[in-house]
């Protein structure tokens, strides 16, 4: 098999707001992330994925799109964004946008249209709904934010549906306008040159025809958020979704041949493995990577994991490549999660499974979840449903580069807090230091761009014991060994036969492994990669 660069490279998510700030607005933009270029090249990715830079009113920042084919004025310009993306493929990293087709911002013309008469030639290119007999909303939807999933518009006497804000209706896919448009977009940017898209909430795209209620969801609990309470049975994962990411696919491979290489699809779908393997496609392809989100809610043991890796692995259909996802920008940073000592084993676990992985900037120097004051909040999510922890600020504030005023990252008042720590969390400070887990995300990151094996190899579970977790990546005559120690405990482990003689390459600890007997000593919360042959 050759490898096609999606699949042997190292995606490194983007929060543009959160990552540098040029124009003094303490907001970031693409002039910053251009600068920021050479960091990520010497931090060893080789592919950027940012969240949202259209034009958009910002109450779900960028995630409300209020024009598909221009950069909002807070980031800049196109004139920016192309010199951003000639910056990055000068240096050899691909470009993903994140492309937002589910919903529009409620200030988008399209919408602006569609709410101006029943009779507007765009009323259908979203979805509205006469009300209940009781002149309630015409189903029982939840929006993913709380409260009930449609909005009543008085000019028109209908409800519109908006699986998010009101300010966020969404399309009606079933439209072949609104299908010709959305994929005009994606040839806009194509056109231009980015290397693929991350798609926001694919599986919500189409919902049932008929609109019927969704049941109850029997396990609900209040803390899980209003959304849960029931199971989104007919609003999102209809089988009608898969033609047109069949078609999306097809749109994006017709750029194979232009000389840049392959372009790629990443579908944001949050859904059981089962049905997460569809989105590959059946007779047509459709995405090349439906993101994988497991490690994120997997309880963090070594039997946990394990029967999460083999799982995903067994169920992968033929050609479909695996990819993982340790946080992003709706979900609690990893050292929120597992703490620091365990955010390094995931970092290892991370840039050592097969498949493509997926770094939450950020999350190489071990940020965590920072604490917002009440008045700090900016997150609709929070504002929404307060004090359920289900607020998205903590995670995504401003990058620490260095201990200048404002962690480099701005010289205005940042958009968020930064964390408390960033004196000595930051870029520059943790570069001199080789033991930071940012220097071992840096060795991690090289041995996997050295080892083919860690990113193409196959994958096989070798041991499962107590608090340790050990597998094989094999390619070739080359075979490498991950023994991950999930605890506090020492562990002596046996190495199978074949990898008596094995070599230490990598620890996430100063005091590193032993390898004798044919034996590690595994430290209290110690990963190693070594090599057997
Ligand atoms: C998923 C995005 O990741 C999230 O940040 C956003 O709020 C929703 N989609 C709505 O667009």
């Amino acid at each position: 098999m050759t490898a096609l660069w999606w699949q042997t490279c190292v995606i490194y998510q983007i929060y543009p707001r959160s990552f540098q700030d040029t124009n003094g607005d303490g907001i970031g933009d693409l002039s910053g992330i251009a600068r920021r270029l050479d960091y990520l090249v010497s931090l060893g990715v080789d592919a950027i994925w940012i969240s949202p830079i259209y034009p958009s009113l910002m109450v779900d920042f960028g995630y409300d799109v209020a024009d598909y084919c221009n950069i909002d004025a807070r980031f800049g310009d196109l004139t920016d964004f192309d010199d951003l993306l000639m910056q990055a493929h000068r240096r050899g990293l691909k470009v993903l946008l994140d492309f937002v087709p589910n919903h529009s911002s409620d200030q988008h013309p399209w919408f602006v249209e569609s709410r101006a008469s029943r009779h507007n030639e765009k009323r259908n290119w979203y979805i509205w709904r006469d009300a209940a007999a009781d002149g309630g909303p015409p189903n029982n939807w939840i929006s993913d934010f709380g409260g009930s999933a449609w909005q009543w518009d008085e000019v028109t006497g209908q409800y519109y549906y908006h699986a998010f804000l009101k300010e966020q209706p969404d399309l009606n896919w079933r439209h072949p306008a609104v299908q010709a448009a959305m994929y005009d977009v994606m040839r806009f940017w194509l056109d231009r040159g980015v290397d693929g898209f991350r798609i926001d909430v694919l599986w919500h795209m189409v919902k049932a025809a008929d609109f019927p209620d969704n049941p109850p969801n029997p396990t609900y609990r209040f803390e899980m958020g209003e959304m849960h309470r029931l199971l989104q049975l007919h609003s999102t994962d209809q089988p009608e979704v898969h033609r047109l990411a069949a078609e999306m696919r097809e749109i994006a491979d017709g750029y194979g041949a232009r000389g840049q290489g392959d372009r790629v699809l990443i579908g944001e779908i949050y859904l059981p493995v089962d049905r997460l393997m569809h989105y590959y496609g059946g007779e047509r392809p459709e995405m090349h990577l439906p993101f994988n989100f497991q490690l994120i809610d997997t309880r963090w043991d070594a039997r946990s994991l394990a029967t999460v890796i083999t799982n995903y692995e067994a169920a992968l259909p033929p050609g479909g490549w695996p990819n993982w996802v340790l946080g992003n920008h709706d979900r609690p940073r990893v050292a929120a999660r597992r703490g620091q000592a365990q955010a390094r084993v995931a970092a290892v676990l991370l840039l050592t499974l097969r498949g493509t992985p997926t770094l939450y900037y950020g999350d190489e120097l071990g940020l965590s979840d920072v604490m917002i004051e009440s008045s700090q909040v900016r997150d609709p999510r929070e504002l929404r449903e307060p004090g359920l922890a289900l607020g998205r600020d903590p995670v995504r504030t401003p990058m620490p580069w260095d201990d200048s005023e404002n962690a480099g990252f701005t010289n205005a008042k940042p958009w968020l807090p930064l964390h408390a720590d960033w004196p000595t969390r930051n870029v520059a400070r943790m570069t001199q230091d080789t033991q930071s887990i940012l220097a071992l995300y840096r060795r991690l990151l090289a041995l996997r761009r050295a080892c083919p094996t860690l990113s193409i190899g196959d994958f096989v579970l070798l041991n499962v014991e107590d608090d340790t977790l050990v597998y094989e990546r094999r390619h070739d005559a080359e075979r490498m060994i991950v023994a991950l120690n999930l605890g506090e405990r020492q562990h002596r482990l046996q190495l199978p036969d074949w990898a008596r003689g094995s070599r230490l390459l990598l620890s996430t600890i100063e005091d590193a492994a032993l390898v004798e007997d044919g034996a590690v000593l595994l430290g209290s919360n110690e990963a190693v990669v070594l090599k057997a042959s």
